[in-house]
């Protein structure tokens, strides 16, 4: 060799040398697992298009939180399918609703030994599936969306919310209900914001999940983002963070890295990423055709997101992660 070869491969030759120089790495306290709750069921209910995820009834809710919590999983998100739904999306206001039935039976259940975070949106619960109400020209009206965003965060702070998580992209949703929850006494309540949030295609499965139809064939596209626009979400991202965000969320996760990474660089607060029902689902088909390892993908596209910056995950592998991580099945990893 007539030139200097700087050893790159020294540090990979083994195993134990590769584990303790690695950047990153996975750990469960960073792990969120979204779960579903439906109103009325006796038994829990599979959702066709998510392998292994389920409409929980409230017993089976609260079985599953359980094994999570054991498992060391520290924060739940959880999403409510009413049985009846409206133009105002009543239900998601509701004391009696079910994501506060949800959030009454969890907290009672773990007092303070988990983080409940339930969905902060109006499309489980209304009737044309929007994520607010529509106003006379058909929109969605932003301003008249953001006094049910401040009643549904002050039902969802009185049954024992730590952070409620508003998703449905409305101009001032943060500052809306930060306001709403002080001054009603709940200035403990945390905001996990779904900062930027893109019009993806990758939602697909959890429109099952939650019987969500938008009405006439209708899209998210006046509110959500375009994800060709990446300056746009830095933007979205610094006014929720101004409005009083707690912790700020991208999602997709995978197809957002660069916004992971930007708002990891640009920001002070926690950054969260979604991996959302459609990246789920792509490696649960694609493993079940036997096209790849699925744990080996899971491990991977959750390490990338780590290594863009997201300091929490949210992810419907939550469970078989922390599974993974705690020994609990055998894997290359
Ligand atoms: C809206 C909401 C959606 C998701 C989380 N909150 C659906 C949407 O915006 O259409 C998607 C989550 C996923 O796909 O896993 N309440």
């Amino acid at each position: 060799m007539g030139y200097p070869v700087r050893r790159m491969r020294r540090l990979r030759r083994t195993s134990a040398l590769r584990r303790l120089v690695a950047e990153t790495r996975l750990d469960v306290a960073d792990l969120v697992a979204p779960l579903f709750v439906r109103e009325g069921l006796a038994e829990p209910r599979p959702i066709a298009t998510l392998p292994g995820v389920v409409q929980h009834s409230r017993a089976s809710l609260v079985a599953e939180a359980r094994r999570l919590v054991s498992l060391g999983i520290p924060a739940l998100v959880l999403f409510g399918v009413p049985e009846h739904k409206d133009p105002a999306g009543s239900g998601a206001s509701d004391p009696d609703g079910v994501v506060e039935v949800a959030v009454r039976d969890l907290r009672d259940a773990f007092g303070d030994d988990v983080v409940l975070v339930p969905d902060l949106c109006l499309d489980e619960y209304t009737d044309h599936g929007h994520c607010g109400l529509i106003g006379r020209r058909g929109e969605v009206d932003n301003d008249a969306t953001l006094e049910r965003y401040a009643e549904v965060a002050l039902a969802q702070a009185a049954a024992g919310a730590d952070l409620v998580a508003p998703s449905g992209m409305m101009d001032g949703q943060v500052g809306a209900i930060r306001a709403a929850l002080d001054s009603a006494g709940h200035d403990d309540v945390g905001i996990l914001a779904y900062g930027a949030k893109y019009a993806s295609a990758l939602y697909g499965p959890f429109r099952d999940a939650v019987d969500v139809e938008i009405a006439g064939g209708g899209d998210r596209r006046s509110y959500q983002q375009d994800p060709a626009n990446g300056r746009e979400s830095l933007a979205e991202l610094r006014l929720d963070v101004e409005e009083g965000a707690d912790i700020v969320m991208v999602k997709p996760a995978v197809t957002s890295l660069d916004v992971i990474a930007e708002a990891r660089r640009e920001l002070d607060v926690p950054v969260a990423a979604y991996q959302v029902s459609g990246e789920y689902a792509m490696i649960c088909a694609a493993a079940e055709r036997g096209m790849l390892d699925r744990d080996a993908v899971v491990l991977e596209t959750l390490g990338a997101i780590r290594r863009a910056g997201a300091d929490i995950i949210l992810t419907y592998f939550a469970r078989e992660v922390a599974e993974i991580l705690g020994g609990e099945r055998a894997t290359e990893a």
